[in-house]
């Protein structure tokens, strides 16, 4: 204890020191302590002072805080005069395409604030790790961001508000994901929860996996597919394009989530059980189905050369690459890409010309001049 400290001050200091986890940030200044070595850096459970960056320990972390800052967008940047004549124009859209455009707006306009929250109300304090973190605080802002251009496409459709951000409660294909995923966030969000004990620590990876490999890699690609889908047939093209920067937001943040499930595996082999290895088969396989039935649901008839067979080929296949992006085996042997064109919008990031110009537009436009004061 340094001199600096009463020893009022140091019993308060030991009051606020959890007994069980990591640090939170939030504890009292420790005048004197050693300096951070990277050595004593952990994603959870680190008890070394989570207020200093650097030294990095997981420069993957800090490089995608740097890529998804260079990515930056926003919603009303994107025009959507021709998608709102072509929701006006009755013979615009088919009662099956207005059908897909309004679900999907129905899961992802609450869906992202269910991500956001557990990444806010949950996830947050139990990562110790300030590069993660940083990154965390980026993903919460894009998780607004998501939310504030689904709200922007509603807004400028003139869709009926109400019964599009209810849907989650309505529809029961669109309220069974946000129901299963939220049972992983209530556990975490009780503000007793601490991590530290071989359970508590399960029931984090539990949720990381949930939500990071399940939600936002597995239940937002039926409606990706379907509304890019319309922007390649030439309709709903503005939606379509605030989809597009979504999914590459998204696929940050996936890979995001799978780096860090992988380095509390590495950290902490014994929490990566048989037991546990088999629950996160099983959530994945749930998640397939859930969103086969999603598939089900939006898309009855089939229609822009989709159908629901096709869907449940592409989670079959989008599932084996979730499983072995987390180093567990494939459960749907031989499940190909009936979709390969999504695969090409997600590499469109590293094309020239798509997302260049804005980026670049940010990157310049973005430095701040300041006027002098009168
Ligand atoms: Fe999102
Ligand atoms: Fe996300």
């Amino acid at each position: 204890m340094s001199e600096f400290i009463t020893e009022q001050e140091g019993v308060i200091n030991m009051m606020h020191t959890p007994q069980h986890g990591g640090s939170t940030g939030l504890e009292q200044i420790e005048m004197g302590a050693t300096r951070i070595h990277v050595d004593d850096k952990q994603i959870i459970n680190c008890r070394a002072d989570l207020n200093q960056l650097v030294p990095f320990k997981y420069e993957w972390a800090w490089k995608k805080y740097l890529d998804a800052c260079a990515n930056h967008w926003m919603p009303q940047e994107i025009n959507m005069a021709a998608d709102l004549a072509l929701w006006k124009d009755p013979h615009g859209l088919t009662s099956d395409e207005r059908l897909i455009i309004l679900r999907n707006l129905g899961f992802f306009s609450t869906a992202d604030s269910l991500v956001a929250n557990n990444l806010v109300l949950a996830v947050y304090r139990l990562i110790t790790n300030p590069e993660c973190r940083q990154y965390l605080l980026r993903q919460a802002f894009e998780e607004a961001l998501h939310t504030h251009a689904y709200q922007y496409v509603i807004e400028s459709l003139g869709l009926d508000e109400a019964e599009v951000f209810n849907m989650y409660r309505e529809i029961p294909s669109v309220a069974r994901k946000s129901v299963w995923a939220l049972k992983y966030t209530q556990s975490l969000g009780d503000p007793t929860f601490q991590t530290g004990t071989h359970e508590n620590d399960k029931r984090l990876l539990r949720d990381l996996i949930a939500f990071y490999v399940i939600f936002e890699g597995i239940f937002f690609y039926v409606g990706f597919t379907q509304i890019l889908s319309m922007g390649r047939r030439n309709k709903m093209t503005g939606t379509s394009e605030q989809f597009q920067y979504i999914l590459r937001d998204e696929s940050m943040h996936l890979n995001f989530g799978i780096d860090v499930i992988n380095q509390i595996k590495i950290e902490n082999p014994h929490l990566w059980s048989a037991d546990m290895q088999e629950e996160a088969i099983q959530m994945i396989k749930e998640g397939v189905a859930l969103e086969y039935q999603y598939a089900h649901d939006t898309m009855p008839r089939g229609i822009l050369g989709m159908n629901a067979g096709m869907f449940e080929e592409y989670l079959h296949f989008i599932a084996n690459r979730r499983l072995a992006q987390i180093g567990l085996p494939e459960q749907y042997p031989g499940a190909q890409n009936p979709f390969p064109w999504m695969s090409e919008v997600l590499d469109l990031k590293k094309e020239k010309n798509f997302f260049e110009t804005r980026v670049i537009e940010y990157q310049t436009g973005g430095t701040l001049t300041w006027d002098d004061e009168e």
